[in-house]
C-alpha cells in the first residue's frame, strides 16, 4: 500500500476540519497537511496525531503570496517535491463577511436588487480562482504522486445550472458554476500527467457556512457529509476524471447534473 499525503484547505473548522479528522483515521495517509488562515483550537487538538501538519496564515485569496508560501513549504527543503496524492480545495464562502446577523440577511445580499460587483469579485476570487492557482502552485507535487494523484474541488449543487430553479444567490452560484468549469479544464489538462480531478457536492450541512446559526430543516451532520466527500474522492479516477459527484452523506455516491 502506498502511504499517501493529503492537503486540505479551509481546515480550521466546518467540513475541512472534519475531512482532516477522517483522513487521519485512514491508514493509507501518512501525512495530512491542514491549510488555514488561522489555527482554531479544534484543529490544534488534532495535532496530537503527528500525521497532522498545520500550515496557517495562508490567505488563499492572495494568490501570489499563497503560491510562494506553498511552493516554499512543499519544495524548498526537499531534493524532490513532496508527493501530494490528494488535494482537497474546501475553503469557500457564500460571500464576503459583512456582519450579517442571519442567513436570511446574507442571502438577500445576492438578489437581483442587491448584488454588487464587490460580492461577485469576492466569490470568484475565493471559490473559483483559489482552487485553480493552488493547483497550479502544487503541480509538481501532484505529478510526483501520479498516477495516484487526485484533485477534489468542493463545489455545490448551487453551482449546477440545471438545478437552478430558485434564482438569486448570484455570486455564490456563479462562482461555483465557474469552479466546475475550472475543474473540468484541469481534468482535461492534467490527464496527460495522470492526475485525476473531481468536483464534489458535500450536501446540505450544518457548519458555520452562510451565517446559519440554528440548524435548518434538512441540514445534515458534518461527519456524514465528510464521509460522503471521502467516498466520492475514492470514486474519482483517470477514467471518470472531470466528474461532478454528490458525496450523499456516505449513503452511496451519486452523479450530479451540471
Ligand atoms: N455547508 C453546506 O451546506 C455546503 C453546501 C455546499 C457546498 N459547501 C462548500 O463546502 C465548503 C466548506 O464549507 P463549510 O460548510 O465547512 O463552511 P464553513 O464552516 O463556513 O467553513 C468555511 C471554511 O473556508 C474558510 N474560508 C472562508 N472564507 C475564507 C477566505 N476569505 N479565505 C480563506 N479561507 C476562507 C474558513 O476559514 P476561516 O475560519 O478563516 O474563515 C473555513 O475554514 C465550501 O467550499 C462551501 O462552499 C457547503
Amino acid at each position: 500500500m502506498t502511504l499517501k499525503n493529503a492537503v486540505v484547505t479551509g481546515a480550521n473548522r466546518g467540513l475541512g476540519l472534519e475531512i482532516c479528522k477522517q483522513l487521519l483515521e485512514k491508514k493509507e495517509y501518512q501525512r495530512v497537511f491542514a491549510i488555514c488562515r488561522s489555527t482554531s483550537p479544534d484543529l490544534k487538538a488534532l495535532e496530537k496525531d503527528e500525521k497532522l501538519q498545520i500550515i496557517d496564515n495562508i490567505q488563499v485569496m492572495d494568490h501570489a503570496d499563497t503560491a510562494t508560501r506553498l511552493t516554499d513549504y512543499f519544495q524548498s527543503t526537499q531534493l524532490e517535491p513532496i508527493p501530494i496524492h490528494l488535494l482537497i480545495h474546501n475553503a469557500g464562502a457564500y460571500g464576503p463577511s459583512e456582519g450579517f446577523s442571519s442567513f436570511n440577511e446574507e442571502r438577500h445580499s445576492q438578489g437581483i436588487a442587491t448584488i454588487t460587483p464587490e460580492r461577485i469579485r469576492f466569490a470568484f476570487e475565493l471559490n473559483t480562482a483559489a482552487p485553480l492557482f493552488i493547483t497550479q502552485a502544487l503541480l509538481s507535487n501532484l505529478r510526483a504522486a501520479a498516477p495516484e494523484a487526485k484533485v477534489a474541488i468542493i463545489s455545490s449543487a448551487m453551482g449546477s445550472i440545471s438545478n437552478n430553479t430558485s434564482g438569486e444567490h448570484y455570486a455564490y452560484r456563479a462562482s461555483k458554476a465557474a469552479v466546475n468549469m475550472v475543474g473540468k479544464g484541469l481534468a482535461v489538462d492534467l490527464s496527460k500527467d495522470q492526475i485525476a480531478v473531481g468536483l464534489i457536492h458535500p450536501g446540505f450541512v450544518f457548519t458555520g457556512f452562510g451565517n446559519i446559526k440554528e440548524r435548518i430543516e434538512g441540514q445534515r451532520d458534518v461527519d456524514e457529509s465528510a464521509k460522503g466527500v471521502l467516498d466520492a474522492v475514492d470514486c474519482i479516477n483517470l477514467n471518470n476524471t472531470g466528474c461532478f459527484l454528490h458525496g450523499n452523506y456516505g449513503e452511496g455516491v451519486k452523479l450530479m447534473e451540471w
